[in-house]
């Protein structure tokens, strides 16, 4: 990406005939007449209604998500794009999920920012909406809300953050805060050091820059082929994002009315591709739920097993963190996404169709690789294939879980161990710092009722920090398991998703403490040590958790949530159709 041109690749597109903004604008009686005068009350003229097409574009800023806090600038060029190119450019806010500050946990609303932009989308005169996105759920969310719609879409996350600068070293988002607070923890830094860390990280605008979620699911848009090639990896503050932003303006122009909708370029070959490029880049577990989620929306049959059978088939190849050294400004500089897709050209599906009207593979034909150390050869991979996310089975986890190999430590991933069990994430952390605390490396610490129904909504609480106990004996992993997610700049021999979730009656709800716990990955199996009649005993005698909330969004979310074998979508906005035409409002 560094010393190539952006292939916008203006593909000529089929145009389906009168553009849907035309039962909004062309007509010459009263609706028409009503929906055109609003517009010139904000001086938008009469040949803004001449059947150009309409682009709407979707905008997550917001200054409590600062990851998309320049997302403004980046929507001014998005602007020119469309007018350069003929269209009409109208902008729309989008509920924006900010990781930082959402509470309990933005995941909560992933699918109510979705349900948000898809009706949005099919309420109003666009014939093709450009998603501005950047932090972790809102690129999802847009997808999910897009796919639903079925309006021509076109991706623009608002690129990775600067790397990271402490004494002298690359620091990277998440993984290094992570690392950080266990050697506060462990009292081999200071508390003024850890001040001057915080100071130092986040340098410019943009996402997180390790290969985190923002980051993958940054590179799975683009490899679904709803982004321009290349669009994953510039930084935020590079002017070539701003010229990316005006050829997105301009692609969306020519995809309005088009039959290059969502649905026609995420195929079951686009995300089989996006998952053998997920596996390739170390990318974050979270995407295992989005990509389950999106599949779902678009009927394409996607499951569990599809991220370990197809994700075992390429080595990681990105030396990015949280699985390697680098960050995703050394990714962009050294070719970003489209020179892997070069290499990878052999195990990736050449019959998908992207938002350019060309296949992944062409939009990234003989693109260069410039730096080796971060995009590696196969011969020289950072791990072999088989070490990006496994699934496991069992009798804890009868529906599956997930653990990422390549972030977790080897000697762990065949491992029996007695439980320690806690119901919250509150109630072990109560406990976390107590030296008297009755744990060893041995141990399989679980923490339950973390997952989509039971918490609600799922949060990245699946990396559990350690015991201080262990801490102070040198010891930096042990087995986790939750039905939690983790974030994805996270590291740690941890088994997350578990399902069914303990909150829905899962095995993980009769796990007690001292029971032996076997994770068995060469097996792909995750078993508690029990027999069945002890199994029945517990599971006869448990109780439901009354539901923490009986109003409102959260009520509603609780009720419909699928499980994150499914992609914890609501099970009533799975299997979209593509939108009716609009009906006259009056
Ligand atoms: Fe927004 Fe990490 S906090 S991408």
């Amino acid at each position: 990406m560094a010393e190539r041109e952006t292939p916008s690749a203006a593909v000529p597109v089929t145009r389906r005939e009168p553009l849907r903004s035309r039962a909004w604008f062309g007509d010459g009686g009263k609706n028409g007449f009503i929906a055109r005068h609003h517009l010139r009350a904000m001086g938008r003229g009469g040949h803004n209604f001449d059947g150009r097409p309409v682009i709407g574009i979707c905008n997550t800023f917001s200054e409590l998500t600062p990851c998309n806090g320049h997302l403004q600038i980046l929507s001014d060029a998005v602007k020119r794009g469309v007018l350069q190119a003929g269209g009409f450019p109208l902008e729309f806010p989008a509920m924006s999920l900010g990781e930082p500050f959402l509470r309990p946990t933005s995941m909560l609303y992933r699918n109510l920012a979705a349900m948000e932009i898809e009706e949005q989308i099919r309420a109003n005169p666009i014939d093709a909406v450009v998603l501005l996105t950047g932090c972790d759920k809102t690129t999802p969310a847009a997808l999910m809300g897009a796919a639903s719609a079925g309006v021509p879409a076109i991706v623009l996350t608002g690129g990775p953050m600067l790397n990271g600068r402490f004494k002298g070293r690359n620091v990277g988002s998440g993984t290094d805060i992570w690392r950080m607070t266990e050697e506060l923890r462990a009292g081999t830094i200071t508390q003024d050091e850890f001040t001057e860390f915080e100071s130092s990280l986040n340098r410019s605008a943009g996402h997180c820059m390790t290969m985190g979620t923002a980051s993958t699911m940054a590179c799975l848009a683009e490899a679904l082929g709803m982004m321009l090639p290349g669009g994953s990896g510039l930084p935020a503050v590079d002017a070539r994002r701003g010229t990316l932003a005006e050829e997105t303006g301009a692609r969306a122009v020519a995809l309005a009315g088009s039959d290059l909708t969502p649905r026609r370029i995420m195929t079951r070959a686009a995300f089989e591709n996006a998952v053998r490029i997920n596996a390739a880049i170390g990318g974050s577990t979270n995407a295992v739920v989005h990509l389950l989620a999106l599949a779902g929306r678009l009927g394409v049959p996607l499951e569990l097993d599809d991220f370990d059978r197809l994700g075992a088939e390429l080595p990681l190849l990105i030396d990015l963190m949280p699985s390697g050294r680098f960050l995703m400004e050394e990714f962009a500089y050294a070719g970003g996404l489209p020179a892997l897709v070069n290499d990878l050209q052999d195990a990736l599906h050449r019959d998908t169709v992207t938002v350019t009207g060309l296949s992944l593979t062409a939009n990234c034909q003989g693109a260069q690789v410039y730096d080796r150390e971060v995009i590696r050869a196969f011969d020289n991979p950072v791990l072999p294939a088989g070490r990006g996310t496994a699934v496991v089975r069992g009798s804890l986890a009868p529906d599956g879980a997930v653990i990422k190999l390549s972030a977790a430590a080897p000697h762990l991933l065949d491992h029996t161990g007695p439980a320690l069990v806690f119901d919250s994430i509150e109630e072990y952390l109560a406990v976390a710092e107590d030296p008297t605390l009755d744990v060893s490396a041995e141990t399989v610490l679980i923490v339950r009722n973390t997952g989509p129904r039971g918490y609600p909504g799922m949060p990245e609480v699946g990396n559990l920090p350690l015991p201080k106990k262990l801490l102070d004996a040198g010891i930096r992993d042990m087995v986790r398991v939750s039905d939690a997610r983790m974030s994805g700049t996270a590291f740690g021999t941890c088994v997350l998703h578990v399902a069914p979730e303990a909150a829905v009656g899962g095995p993980l709800a009769f796990v007690r403490t001292g029971d032996q716990v076997r994770l068995d990955v060469p097996g792909r199996r995750l078993d508690v040590l029990i027999n069945e009649t002890e199994m029945d005993l517990r599971r006869s005698a448990w109780q439901p958790p009354t539901p923490p909330v009986t109003r409102g969004w959260t009520y509603l979310y609780t009720e419909h949530v699928t499980q994150a074998d499914t992609g914890a979508d609501l099970d009533f906005l799975v299997g979209s159709t593509d939108s009716p035409p609009p009906r006259q409002a009056f």
